[in-house]
Order: structure tokens, then sequence, then C-alpha cells
């Protein structure tokens, strides 16, 4: 069972629906498993908008939430109890206990729906749905409103309107409650231990996976099951491949390693890329670069307080990475000029920031209409800035000595009613303490 309490489960169904219009019905199916091969299913992973509403981890499950309904508002429908099912996979929740266990009005047996929410459906004028997450749900429901339309004239009444779900429960999700905040503590706690562990085991000689697989066992130690995304481990210019998770090169001496991974840990997400030596000392060239990023890291980092938008940490990191790189030779021209013709993209080519939640990249609208929304209280985002520069012909220009390097540091921060709280600041990010950490020197 999940570790936010049924309480806050139910009060975050009570919220969505008070955000409903009258007369709508909110459909919330949860994810089912997914076939790997023959009979093996890859690990079963619950949906995230389900997961925030219920807390429950079944596959094949649905929430209907149809408020004002007198009969019953938040109706579940989950697997049936299966004595051979349950030998195989363990217990089920089953529909019987579900309404008592999950706080919800009404269970049914999964399959059960065909025959139950077509009624729910009828008479209703809305339905809020994300439309695409599950097609052959989508498909399922169109059937269902075109039967009710086919018998309009006998006086019944589809439903006129799809509306997305996530314009209010993305919301509702981007803002973190005192609970969830305490989870995704923990979760970057245990990750800021993963990342001290692969420092201080890292060996040139090595191959990346034999870090990748330190990070795990300090995530399943910790009670992670997994991590939130593939851990990346890029030494030398596989640091410049900005998804690299194949994680199979030999270490050499002289490398850097770029390190993002970040475990999951009860549902929420953390995640954090550091970027040291192998050999425990930054060479002069990567010291120097090193100091670029990191310094944007802490101008974004002071750009994160209520009333700033979500952009501001981004552009706040681009004007010190432009500047290091032109005080450097790597950029040349009018700084200005490259700021807004954005031609720093060929060595900095993504942007700073995300939002980090249930989902590592986390939901929640960045932009209303025309302007980047605002930070509040609550959110949480990433800030990782990042600069590449890898052994290409449009980069023969740069000195042979920074080429092939690429440096992120990413952390997970906190929008407080004062500023901002670094969730991630347990693994050294200065270079100096890096290298002490990596010499065995606290950590
Ligand atoms: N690890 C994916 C990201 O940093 O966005
Ligand atoms: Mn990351
Ligand atoms: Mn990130």
């Amino acid at each position: 069972m999940a570790a936010i309490p049924v309480s806050e489960l139910k009060k975050r169904r009570d919220r969505l629906m008070s955000m409903m219009a009258p007369g709508a019905i909110a459909l919330i199916p949860g994810a089912s498993e997914k076939r790997r091969n023959r009979d093996i299913a890859y690990p079963f992973r619950q949906d995230s908008d389900f997961f925030y509403l219920t807390g429950f981890c079944e596959p094949d499950s649905l929430l209907v939430l149809v408020p004002g309904r007198a009969q019953g508002q938040e109706i579940l429908f989950c697997r049936d109890r299966d004595a051979r099912g349950e030998l195989y996979d363990g217990e089920r929740l089953g529909p019987d206990r579900a309404s008592q266990a999950l706080s919800v009005d009404d269970a049914f047996p999964y399959n059960d729906v065909e025959e139950i929410v077509p009624g729910l459906l009828e008479g209703r004028d809305r339905i809020y749905i994300n439309l695409g997450d599950y097609p052959n749900f989508d498909q399922q429901l169109l059937g269902w409103v075109a039967n009710i339309r086919a018998r309009e004239s006998g006086g019944a009444q589809p439903p006129g309107e799809f509306v997305e779900l996530k314009h209010l429960l993305h919301e509702l999700r981007l803002k973190k409650s005192a609970k969830e905040l305490g989870l995704m503590r923990r979760a970057a706690a245990i990750t800021c231990e993963a990342h001290i562990q692969a420092m201080q085991t890292c060996e040139p000689g090595m191959i990346e996976g034999r870090l990748e697989a330190e990070l795990t066992y300090v995530f399943m130690k910790h009670g992670a099951r997994s991590p939130a995304y593939p851990s990346i481990v890029g030494s030398g210019e596989n640091a410049c491949v900005l998804h690299y998770v194949e994680n199979v090169a030999q270490i050499q001496d002289g490398d850097l390693v770029l390190i993002d991974a970040g475990c999951e840990f009860e549902y929420y997400a953390s995640d954090i890329t550091r970027t040291f030596p192998a050999n425990g000392h930054y060479s002069e060239s990567q010291r120097v670069l090193y100091d670029i990023v990191l310094a944007a890291n802490l101008a974004a980092i002071d750009a994160c307080y209520p009333g700033s938008n979500f952009n501001d940490p981004h552009e706040a990191a681009v004007v010190v990475m432009v500047d290091g790189l032109l005080e450097l030779g790597i950029l040349s021209g009018d700084r200005d000029h490259i700021v807004t013709s954005e031609s720093y993209r060929q060595f900095i080519p993504h942007k700073t920031s995300h939002w980090l939640g249930i989902d590592v990249h986390d939901v929640g609208d960045y932009r209303f209409e025309d302007s980047w929304r605002e930070l509040e209280p609550g959110m949480v985002m990433t800030i990782e800035p990042g600069i590449y520069i890898p052994r290409i012909e449009a980069n023969n220009h740069v000195p042979k000595k920074f080429q092939g390097i690429g440096i992120r540091v990413e952390d997970d921060v906190l929008i407080t009613k004062d500023g901002c709280e670094v969730l991630t600041s347990d693994v050294p990010k200065d270079a100096d303490e890096i290298e002490a950490v990596m010499a065995g020197v606290g950590g």
C-alpha cells in the first residue's frame, strides 16, 4: 500500500471533483501489464495519475469519478480475486475489500466495466479524460458514447464534450503536499548516497555498468524498487550523449564520468547529475569547464523563488555559461547576440529545468499563453545546466583540450515561501569537495 495516507488520497479526489464542471464524469484508467516476451511481463508500474488519486498499484484498474451522484461518487474497478492468478502473482485486493481499503464509494470487478460504465456516462454532459494515454480504452469509450447517441431519439442523453483531465489533475500534482515532500526528500537522500558510493567506487579500467550496479544497489538497499529513469553513466565522450544508457564502455584514466541517476521511492522521483574525474582529480581544462557549469547551476538556483518564472533559472544559467565559453574562446562574438540568437546551443543544447514529482519529467503547465508561469511554493523542479563539446567537425575550432568533454550538474529544488530548498545538497558538487569525497574524506 502507498506511503501516502488514504485520507490524503481521498482529499485529492475531493479536490479534483470540486474542480470539475457540474454534471461531469472523469475516467482515470490504471496501467496494464506489458508483455516482454512469451509469458513474461515488464516490471509493472502503475499509471501516475491513477496512482496519485488512489495509491493502488494493481494492473487492470479504472477509477470513475461522478461528482454529485447520489449512489456514490467514486467508483473503482479492479481485478477480481483469483486463486490461480494469486498463486503466481500474489494476493489481489479484490473489489470486496477495495471500497473500504481505498475509501471509495463502490468497487466492482474490472470485467464489469462494459456493463457498468455506459450507465454512468449516460446523462453526463462532459467527460474528463486524458485522451491518447490508452488508445484501446479511448476506443472502448467512444463505442459506449456512440451507443448512447444511437439511442438519443428514445430519450438517451449522450455526453456532449470531451475535456482534457490533465488541466485539472496536473495542476494538483504540480504542488506537492508535506507528505509528498517527505517522500521526495527520502528519494533525494537515497540518490545522494548512491552518487557518493559511485564516486568512491570509481576506478579507471572499470566498465560504466559497474557504477550503474552501485547506484542500483544503494537504491534497492533503501527500499527504492527501481530508478526513476534508466541510469546514465557516461565516461569520456559518452557524457556528450544526453541520454546515454548503454553504460558498456571502459572508463579511461583521465576521463570525466557523468552520472545522471535517481531512484523512485514510493512512486516519487529524484534526478541528480554529477560529473567527476575517473581518477579522482580534475585536469586543468576539465576543472575550468566544470567550474563554469557549477557557477551556472548556482546562478540558476539563486533564481528559484516564488514570483520568479519558470524560465528565469535557465536564463541565468545560460548567461553564466555563455560568458564562460566566451572567456575560453570556445564561443566568439557578441554575448547578447549569442544569447538572443541561441547560437550557444551548439554547446548548451538543452534547457535547465523540468518539473519533478511522481514522474521524473513531471506534469504541469510550463507556460500560460505567451508567458512562462510563475514559480510557487510547493513546486519541485530540477536545475541541470550542461556544456557538451563532442569531437565533431563543427567543434574543430575548439582547443583540443576541451574536446570530448560533457559536463552536467543537476539538483532537485523545492520552491519555498522564502526562496528554495535544494533537496540534493548531500552529494557534493564543488570540485574540491568531490575530489575529497573520492579520496575518502567526508561524504
Ligand atoms: N535524467 C533525465 C533528466 O535529467 O531530465
Ligand atoms: Mn537527470
Ligand atoms: Mn532532469
